[in-house]
């Protein structure tokens, strides 16, 4: 296989991963989502479209999605790609997109809003440093996935190569917070590079 057919392999691959992932939560999803680590949209496009496109949506609603990432290149690239996609439901206000750069753990405090849905995939050293950042924005029954949870399965082994340590320990410690039972149900899937989905409830 030459690196063309390889890269061509590898976009199917996670074009059915991502479509697989926003499937399967879409009975879950709200109207405000958050997505932290949103790179040039394309998980985004996943996400928004599981509304718009794979599923008969309830067209009246109107979603708010807000999309945080480091890299100001990649945000840009993902604003111009949502942007241009969804550029009919944007103009119809059935969809409020803001794209914000900088650091999540900073951004997420000022952001004046409770979330449905929660879509994590930025550094997974900083994994446990989201989830407390977004506590106080949690809506009841809030979803919050998790993208790489298993790691390349490193986190079940007991050889870490140095430079995949903190990133997971960091898993770690995110799992070890949201299997606490006091607020949130947790699943994981084993699908991809592992996912882990979890329903926040305040009444538990
Ligand atoms: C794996 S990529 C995201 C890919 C994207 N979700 C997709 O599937 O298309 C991880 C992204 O997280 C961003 N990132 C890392 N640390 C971050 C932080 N503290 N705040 C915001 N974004 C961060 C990186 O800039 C990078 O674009």
């Amino acid at each position: 296989m030459d690196a063309v057919d390889l890269s061509l392999k590898l976009m199917s691959e996670v074009n059915l991963y991502n479509h697989w992932i926003f499937q399967n939560i879409e009975p879950y999803l709200g109207e405000n989502i958050l997505e932290i680590g949103c790179g040039t949209g394309y998980s985004t496009y996943y996400l928004l479209s599981s509304f718009f496109v794979f599923q008969s949506c309830n067209i009246n609603q109107t979603i708010y999605y807000y999309g945080i990432d480091l890299n100001k290149e990649r945000i840009k690239q993902a604003k111009d790609f949502i942007n241009t996609y969804f550029e009919e439901l944007i103009f119809k206000k059935k969809l409020i997109v803001n794209f914000i750069p900088g650091n999540a753990i900073k951004i997420i405090p000022q952001i004046n809003e409770k979330f449905d849905l929660i879509f994590i995939d930025a550094a997974k050293f900083e994994y446990p440093l989201y989830l407390e950042a977004v506590r106080q924005k949690l809506q009841n029954s809030c979803i919050i996935i998790a993208d790489n949870i298993f790691y390349s399965n490193k986190i079940f082994s007991n050889n870490i190569p140095i430079h995949d340590y903190n990133s997971v320990n960091g898993i770690k410690e995110f799992i070890r917070l949201v299997l606490d039972k006091r607020y949130f149900e947790t699943i994981f899937i084993n699908v991809g590079d592992g996912l882990s989905l979890t329903k926040y409830n305040k009444s538990m």
